[in-house]
């Protein structure tokens, strides 16, 4: 396999009046071609800065970029052609079609006028595409974007939160749409915070956290490799799950609380959990092992899981991955 985009120590610092923030910390990713891509990570990770970076709209501090094989940016004007983008919400001129957008877009791109029917309909706004862009809903809005994005036909597709304002229907037909984009060998990027969406239409994954490489591979061994054993716990109706948490956690059991039971982290013997609470004449009617999704994967190894009592604030996303949580009280 080739890699159609390599990131490898990347660094980039903002400089403001309030001080440094420090975005992306030594960041590595790497997409190989032909695959659909997820580019996770919570708000304030560095995403849109990545991708930012990567396509030249800001400067890095540092590290080495790639895309299909050539150094970037100083390479961008040759790959530039192949690369088709959008990085938060694109602003279109309001009082213009999608049509007329998409004509002026391919003009100055030197992109056959065909090719706008073609994305128009791909996109499904072909029905929508003579009315003025100010009259449309946040969904249409981002169809158009996605249609400008794949005006030049690109081989790299970058797509930052594609699905956002998309309804379930247009989230299915997203993933349709990247799925077919992929099978015809376009490689495509996307970020995207809709974790079970990213998990159904992704080959693979790279999780980013507070500006570093936390996860990478494709989906089924990302799971593998940061699955602990979970299980779920509920209590005989009408008992104080209160007392259980407190000696769970007393005993070094990582718990979430839910609304009518509760879950441990890293349950490597759950029988611990039986004995353990039994002793104190506490009964289960419920021992469950969960299976791992991305999301509970994502949860873990960027510390962004909710807490109990507490209100998480953007930048308390953990740097490091956790510790393989190898189960407790053994
Ligand atoms: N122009 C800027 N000046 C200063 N700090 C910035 C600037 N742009 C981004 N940052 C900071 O860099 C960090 C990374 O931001 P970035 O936009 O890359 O996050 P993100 O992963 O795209 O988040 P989200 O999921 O919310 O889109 C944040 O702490 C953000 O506040
Ligand atoms: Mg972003």
């Amino acid at each position: 396999m080739t890699a159609v985009l390599e990131i490898a120590g990347l660094q980039k610092t903002y400089r403001s009046r309030k001080g440094v923030r420090r975005a992306l910390d030594g960041f590595d990713m790497t997409v190989e071609a032909g695959q659909v891509h997820g580019f996770l990570g919570p708000n304030g990770s560095g995403k849109t800065t990545t991708l930012r970076t990567l396509l030249g709209l800001i400067r890095p501090n540092g590290g080495r970029m790639a895309i299909l094989g050539r150094e970037v940016p100083a390479s961008l004007p040759e790959v530039a052609g192949q690369v088709g983008a959008i990085v938060e919400s694109p602003q279109f001129f309001g009082n213009f079609t999608a049509q007329d957008t998409l004509s002026l877009l391919a003009d100055a791109g030197g992109v056959r006028k065909e090719r706008v029917v073609a994305v128009l309909e791909l996109v499904g706004l072909r029905d929508r595409a003579k009315d003025r862009v100010k009259t449309y809903s946040l969904g249409m809005k981002q169809r158009l974007a996605v249609a400008s994005a794949l005006l030049k036909e690109p081989k790299l597709l970058i797509l930052d939160e594609p699905a956002n304002g998309l309804d379930p229907g247009g989230i299915r037909e997203m993933r349709t749409l990247m799925r077919n984009l992929a099978e015809s060998g376009m490689t495509v990027v996307l970020s995207s915070h809709i974790l079970g969406e990213i998990q159904l239409i992704c080959d693979s994954v790279t999780i980013i956290s507070a500006g570093r490489r936390v996860a990478a591979g494709s989906v089924a061994d990302v799971l593998k490799t940061h699955t602990s054993s979970s299980v779920k716990v509920a209590l005989e109706p009408g008992v104080d799950m209160r007392n259980a948490i407190e000696l769970l956690r007393a005993n070094g059991a990582q718990v979430t609380v839910e609304h009518d039971h509760f879950t441990v982290g890293n349950a490597g013997n759950p029988a611990q959990i039986t004995r353990i609470l039994a002793e104190r004449e506490i009964y289960l009617s419920e021992l469950t092992p969960m299976s791992a999704d991305l999301e509970s994967v994502f949860l873990e190894l960027t510390g962004t899981a909710p807490v109990e009592g507490q209100n998480r604030q953007v930048d308390q996303s953990a740097a490091a991955p956790a510790p393989a949580s190898g189960g407790w009280g053994q």
